[in-house]
């Protein structure tokens, strides 16, 4: 079977909420097909000299999906490898549309539970900076499930390992590429 890295003529998008593993799951998949990796909130970070979360404190959430969206419609200049978006990147309209043309997306889905554990390790998200974080969660996942459900190809995580997660995201794609 012909390498599934020299089939690729465009970038791996991982896109789904906060907490579903997008940036570990990424770091992993572009290392075993021996790709390069780009977090799209690391590369805000280096564009705006402030984490992803102080961009979205200091000047808002609108100023921040404005800057998010012109970031990766710059990350898909057509070469290959592994993008991790921020949880709120594929709900943008334009940047769905961008992303579906010019990228194969994955859409990493994991139950609120799980999403609710793993983003409580750290205090890094504004938006769930709230009085019940699950909750929101909760809501964000109602309210964007329709949006992540564009994305070419849809895997299941769970609490289950993530190397798991990266041989079925590298079955899927596969999958998809034969269609
Ligand atoms: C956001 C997700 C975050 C970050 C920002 C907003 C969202 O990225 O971009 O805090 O709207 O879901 P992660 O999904 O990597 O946590």
């Amino acid at each position: 079977m012909e390498k599934l890295s020299d089939r690729l003529d465009r970038p791996i998008v991982l896109v789904g909420l906060m907490g579903a593993g997008k940036s570990t799951v990424g770091r992993r998949l572009a290392k075993r097909l021996n790709l390069p990796f780009v977090d799209s909130d690391s590369a805000i970070e280096d564009a705006a000299g402030f984490s992803a979360a102080e961009v979205f404190e200091r000047f808002g959430e609108r100023d921040f999906r404005d800057g998010e969206r012109r970031l990766v419609a710059r990350l898909v200049d057509g070469s290959v490898g592994i993008i991790a978006t921020g949880g709120g990147a594929f709900v943008d309209p334009t940047t769905r549309q961008l992303l579906n043309e010019r990228a194969i997306t994955v859409w990493l889905d994991a139950p609120v539970e799980v999403l609710s554990e793993r983003t409580a390790r750290r205090d890094t998200r504004p938006l769930l900076r709230t009085a019940d974080p699950k909750a929101t969660l909760e809501t964000l996942a109602e309210q964007r499930r329709s949006s992540y459900a564009e994305a070419h190809i849809h895997v299941r995580s769970g609490r289950g390992g993530h190397n798991e997660v990266v041989e079925r995201i590298i079955a899927a794609v596969a999958e998809h590429l034969d269609r």
